[in-house]
C-alpha cells in the first residue's frame, strides 16, 4: 500500500490545496494531510482551527482522509507514518527555489522518501493562503477561492 503525505501550513486551506489533494489521491492508496505545528510564519489560525477547516472542507467534498498535526521534521513524521511519498504543489517559478531547497534537504535526511511536485489547475496558479487572507480582510470576495466553511471562518476572523 502506498502512503503519501501532503504537508503544509494551510493557514487556511484553499481550493488550490484541495486541487492538489485530489491529484495526490490518484497516485497513492492512503493520503495523510499533515499540518505543521512549527511554522516560521505567524499564522492567523491555530493548528486546531486549521485542522478543523481542512476537515470541514473535505467533508463538503465527501472526502474522508486523515488530517494530522505534526511537530518537528517532516521526514521523521513521514517515517513514523510509513509514507513513501511527500506531495507538494508547485504554482509558479517563484515557488521553485524554496521547494527545491527543501526537497534536497529532505532527500539528504531521508533518501527513501520521494518528493513529488504537482501543479494545480490553471485557475489556482495565482492562489495562496496569504492572498486569500488579504482579500478577505479588505472586504473582497473569496467564495471562489476557498470552501464555504473556510469563508465563514475568514469573515469571522478578518472581516470588518
Ligand atoms: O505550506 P507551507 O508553509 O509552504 O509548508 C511548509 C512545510 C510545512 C512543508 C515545511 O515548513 C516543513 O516541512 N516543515 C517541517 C519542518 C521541517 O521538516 N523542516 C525542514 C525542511 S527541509
Amino acid at each position: 500500500m502506498k502512503t503519501g503525505i501532503y504537508p503544509g501550513t494551510f493557514d487556511p486551506i484553499t481550493l488550490g490545496h484541495l486541487d492538489i489533494v485530489q491529484r495526490s489521491l490518484r497516485l497513492v492508496d492512503r493520503l495523510v494531510i499533515a499540518v505543521t505545528l512549527n511554522s516560521h510564519k505567524s499564522n492567523t489560525f491555530s493548528a486546531e482551527e486549521r485542522v478543523e477547516m481542512i476537515r470541514e472542507s473535505l467533508a463538503e467534498r465527501n472526502l474522508d482522509l486523515e488530517v494530522e498535526v505534526f511537530d518537528g521534521l517532516l521526514v521523521e513524521y513521514a517515517r513514523r507514518i510509513k509514507a513513501q511519498v511527500i506531495f507538494r504543489g508547485l504554482r509558479a517559478v517563484s515557488d521553485f527555489e524554496y521547494e527545491f531547497q527543501m526537497a534536497l534537504m529532505n532527500k539528504k535526511m531521508a533518501p527513501e522518501v520521494e518528493e513529488v511536485f504537482l501543479t494545480p489547475d490553471q485557475q489556482y496558479i495565482y492562489l495562496s493562503s496569504s492572498l486569500v487572507k488579504e482579500v478577505a480582510s479588505l472586504g473582497g470576495k473569496v467564495s471562489d477561492l476557498v470552501t464555504p466553511a473556510v469563508e465563514r471562518r475568514l469573515l469571522q476572523r478578518l472581516g470588518s
